[in-house]
């Protein structure tokens, strides 16, 4: 197998202390960053990190000019799988209107009426986008379908795009046939029973929306649970629009992520920082809702661990653009570009419980992202650029 060498790179975010440290990164950088390094991918991952001056040699070089390198975005939260859009709803919001989790029906009947086909296409145009964008890693969720049978298909189309596909059954409690508001305990019954048995094969996560307007943190906690015995690990959304009990739900039963933390009371900060619960951040619904941004320098003061990820969908944030996070985290919610870039890569990671992806260390995933910059720094210094030169996945230039 070929070794390919790429150097010449002005600064690598690595995200692995150790070897950085032995190399002469800051021990106080977030990102461990390397600075005139060099990288061998060997086999579609990383075989070797270092200073260039240093470095072994390969069977090919690219000389990368000075460019920053960093790890390929993990966008631990998306929900790429629908059909339609509501660009009516945003404008009508730009205009002074809340957003409501009600606006979820509404995709919900454009993806009933698709058919595979199309909702794959949308999908992959999506994944196309983001992996542009430099994300090369994505999990994606149900949670448009609201049926045993359309939950299902959304699973299976996308488990063909990615490994971390989310059971969201209980994103909403669908309307009856009669378009009358359905009953959520018939609901809940049907999300943990029938509906669970058809999606459990298609699916590593489960999640649940607990929200004012979806799902409380006893229906909540009957979903996790049931996911749980079918072999599914938990993640939930919560605290998006009130300050409810989501948040200590997930560190309660111990979850991996929870995901927008927008409104938090002390009680849930300490309840994230004791655990090893990961706080997923999704400052693009605070763009698009017109919302207040999450406090991400609360949550990193008190040791919590932050993630920040997408939550690319039709109706609270439909932006594929992780350096559109990153510069949002920075400029709204308290972080340096290094914390922001940090908690999209390992951040995401740590959300997916992955030790594979999010970092360019010796064995890791050789997925990539070359900057026309000479820092990370600059994706939040110069936000709407379009700023990555080149993203490689498993080894291979993928896009750029
Ligand atoms: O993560 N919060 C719940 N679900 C999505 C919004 C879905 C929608 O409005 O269509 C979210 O923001
Ligand atoms: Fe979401």
């Amino acid at each position: 197998m070929t070794s390919v060498l790429l150097t010449g790179i002005g600064e690598l975010s690595t995200n692995d202390p150790r070897r950085a440290h032995e190399a002469g990164a800051d021990p106080a950088d977030p990102l461990a960053r390397l600075h005139d390094a060099a990288l061998v991918v060997e086999d579609g991952r990383v075989a070797w990190t270092g200073r260039a001056v240093e470095a072994p040699a390969a069977d090919v070089a690219h000389d990368l000019g000075g460019r920053a390198v960093l790890p390929g975005f993990v966008d631990s939260h998306s929900h790429l799988v629908h059909a339609g859009d509501r660009a009516e709803e945003f404008e009508a919001r730009m205009a002074g209107r809340p957003y409501a989790a009600g606006g979820i029906r509404t995709t919900v009947a454009a993806t009933r009426a698709a058919t595979d086909e199309q909702l794959l296409a949308r999908a992959t145009a999506l994944v196309a986008e983001m992996l542009r964008q430099g994300t090369t890693t994505v999990e994606v969720k149900s949670g448009y379908g609201l049926t045993v049978r359309d939950e299902a298909r959304i699973l299976a189309v996308a488990r063909q795009l990615t490994d971390e596909t989310t059971f969201l059954g209980a994103h909403v409690v669908p309307t009856g046939p009669d378009g009358r508001p359905g009953d959520p305990a018939a609901y809940v019954a049907l999300v943990t029973g029938a509906m669970l048995e058809a999606c459990a094969p298609h699916a590593r996560w489960v999640d649940a929306f607990c929200e004012e307007g979806a799902f409380d943190a006893d229906q909540a906690r009957a979903v996790l649970e049931a996911g749980a015995r079918a072999g599914l690990r938990g993640r939930l959304h919560a605290n998006q629009l009130t300050a409810g009990p989501g948040v200590r739900l997930a560190c309660e039963l111990g979850l991996v992520a929870v995901d927008h933390c927008t409104h938090l009371a002390d009680a849930d900060v300490d309840a994230l920082a004791s655990s090893g619960t990961v706080a997923t951040l999704l400052p693009a619904v605070e763009f698009s809702t017109r919302q207040p941004f999450p406090d991400a320098r609360r949550l990193l003061d008190a040791g919590v661990r932050v993630a920040l990820a997408s939550d690319c969908n039709p109706g609270s944030g439909y932006s594929s653009s992780l350096p559109f996070c990153v510069a949002l985290a920075v400029r709204e919610t308290g972080m340096t570009a290094a914390e922001a870039v940090h908690a999209a890569t390992a951040g995401g990671a740590a959300a997916l419980d992955r030790d594979d992806v999010g970092r360019l260390a010796p064995g890791a995933r050789a997925d990539l992202v070359v900057l026309d910059a000479p820092s990370v720094v600059h994706l939040a210094y110069r936000p709407g650029v379009p700023l990555v030169h080149a993203v490689w996945r498993g080894g291979r230039p993928v896009a750029g």
